[in-house]
């Protein structure tokens, strides 16, 4: 439940977390609004996973500040840890036990009484769509279902805020759509969430703001419109009628339009960027302009469309030439050892 204050539901300043010389977190400054999805995205090993570690009080912060409505994770861990919720929090779902007998189990160390505690287990999986499996052993779910089930033992108690780490990781689109809508149900009911995610789309789709981390740091923060406006006017994508001639278009099209154009895996297919020029272009000019020029080549162009920057572009756009993504691996092994452990 928001506060109704308009006190932050997260703020931090100057968040750091070093391992040894490596450091995780490097001054993280976040300002999340009560009530609302907050989206952290970033590479493997940004820090993310390390950020709401330390939120969620399971972490010491090295360096920096950081309050959850308003109490201090260090000093005021308990009450903070009274009004959170983490997924993989409950790592301990019980392989052995049916999807019942997890939340029944988790409700009563919660303190509900059998009764409630039954109910509102029943209510969770049929919320999350598990009557069916309520009494298979957890070790015969799917990926999915397993991910649900994890999400509905969070929220067994509503949280005031909902710590989602990657929650859709590795699922297929039907089940991601299953997440999101039980993300939206979770935040109607006044919980806030912080979501991390690798998947753009998913920020996109949920967030009301993203802050987009890379080596520890914030590098972009802002509404998904606002981020994807900041990295040009959007793109066009075009498909020609002959596969031969692409080449050329591709060479006009930088040409005309002044930023790279990308060779799709289609044969037949070209995307460019359009950037916002000095001259104030807006993007329907843009390509109408590039239009005219290929037809005045006679190169036919069959199909075109013109679309926003997608937060994959911006995310590319944001992270790409800032030198030194060390190909250190390293961080990908991490996460998969720290996701079988969670597992
Ligand atoms: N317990 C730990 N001990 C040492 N180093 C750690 C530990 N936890 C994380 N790191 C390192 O801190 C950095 C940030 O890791 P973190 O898990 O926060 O990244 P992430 O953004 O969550 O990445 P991913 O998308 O892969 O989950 C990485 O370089 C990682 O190897
Ligand atoms: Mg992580």
């Amino acid at each position: 439940m928001s506060n109704g204050t308009g006190e932050p539901a997260i703020e931090t300043r100057g968040l750091v977390k070093i391992f040894g010389d490596n450091r995780a977190v490097d001054g993280v400054d976040l300002t999340v609004p009560a009530g609302t999805v907050y989206g952290v995205l970033g590479p493997n090993g940004a820090g993310k996973t390390t950020t709401v570690r330390m939120l969620a009080t399971l972490l010491r912060p090295d360096a920096g500040e950081a309050r959850v409505f308003g109490l201090d994770v260090f000093t005021q861990a308990d009450a903070v840890r009274s009004r959170v919720s983490l997924t993989g929090q409950y790592a301990s779902v019980d392989e052995d036990l049916t999807g019942t007998e997890n939340l029944v189990l988790l409700a009563r160390l919660l303190g509900h009484r059998k009764p409630a505690a039954r109910e509102r287990a029943a209510a969770l999986l049929d919320a999350f769509g598990l009557t069916e499996a309520a009494d298979r052993q957890a070790k015969n779910y799917s990926g999915g279902m397993r991910r649900r089930l994890d999400i509905a033992a969070s929220i067994l108690n509503t949280p005031d805020l909902l710590f989602l780490d990657e929650p859709t990781t590795g699922l297929d689109p039907r089940s991601r759509n299953q997440v999101w809508d039980i993300v939206r149900a979770v935040v109607a009911q006044g919980t806030t969430v912080l979501l991390t995610t690798q998947y753009l789309e998913e920020a996109d789709r949920l967030a009301g703001r993203i802050a987009v981390i890379d080596k520890g740091r914030v590098i972009a923060e802002g509404t998904p419109g606002h981020l994807k406006s900041s990295v040009g006017s959007g793109s066009i994508h075009l498909r020609l009628r002959d596969a031969d001639r692409r080449p050329e278009a591709r060479e006009l099209l930088e040409r005309v339009l002044g930023t790279t154009v990308h060779a799709d895996a289609d044969p037949l297919a070209l995307t460019a960027r359009l950037m916002q020029d000095g001259n104030a272009s807006g993007p329907a000019e843009l390509a109408s302009h590039a239009l005219a020029q290929l037809a005045a080549g006679g190169i036919v162009v069959d199909d075109f469309s013109l679309g926003q920057p997608s937060l994959d572009e911006v995310f590319l756009a944001l992270t790409d030439g800032k030198a030194g993504r060390s190909a250190t691996d390293t961080t990908a092994t991490t996460k998969e050892t720290k996701q079988e452990a969670v597992a």
